[in-house]
């Protein structure tokens, strides 16, 4: 089949995040006058690494209003035996409600930003807001240089940040998930 996304798909559902997947899931903390937020987010990426440079996307929700206003967000990275308290986090409560206490999510301080992040998180990335950019259809792209970055020590293995040890979840569409087992190694050409 084909379509035009403007003209719709004619299945049940927009296979639309189907396709593009799987995402990383960024579990955004953030800290405004309204108080402290967590929310997750997959239209999330790592944009460039030199220096480190991440975006994440969506409407003026609280995480992105409070990026706004404070110039700065945490990016807490999912395990899998935080899958359905990142899901919590989610649910559409009044602004100013604290997810960390909603979802009973450990709370600590950021070191280089004034932000919450998930204490347990296997890696947490700290960032500075460079650009909120409005998106065509009425969302934003926040994107953020990385100021600090947080490893869980039992997930440091031999010099390197090692997935096993937690389990990274991914979103894929529709209401999938995907838990991330297999590492395959393969060097690139030349190397
Ligand atoms: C795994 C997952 C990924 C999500 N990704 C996004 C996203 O990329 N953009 C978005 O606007 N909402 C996304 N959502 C929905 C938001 O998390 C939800 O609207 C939340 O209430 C927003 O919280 P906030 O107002 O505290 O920012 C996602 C939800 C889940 C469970």
């Amino acid at each position: 089949m084909f379509y035009h996304p403007a003209q719709g798909h004619g299945l049940r559902h927009n296979p639309f995040k189907a396709i593009v997947a799987p995402r990383p899931i960024a579990w955004v903390s953030t800290r405004a006058s309204a108080g402290d937020n967590l929310a997750p987010y997959s239209f999330f990426n790592a944009i460039t690494d030199a220096p480190p440079q991440v975006m994440f996307a969506g409407g003026m929700k609280d995480s992105i209003t409070n990026a706004q206003e404070s110039g700065v967000f945490a990016v807490n990275v999912v395990e899998a035996a935080m899958f359905e308290v990142m899901s919590a986090t989610s649910a559409p409560l009044p602004r100013g409600t604290d997810e960390f206490t909603h979802a009973g999510v450990p709370k600590a301080e950021c070191h280089s930003i004034n932000c919450p992040r998930v204490g347990s998180a296997p890696a947490t990335l700290e960032c500075q807001v460079l650009q909120i950019i409005p998106l065509k259809g009425g969302d934003y792209m926040v994107i953020g240089e990385v100021t600090g970055v947080h490893l869980r020590d039992d997930c440091v293995v031999a010099g390197r940040f090692d997935i096993t040890r937690f389990h990274p979840m991914a979103r894929l569409g529709y209401m999938d998930y995907a838990r991330i087992e297999t590492l395959i190694t393969l060097p690139r050409p030349g190397e």
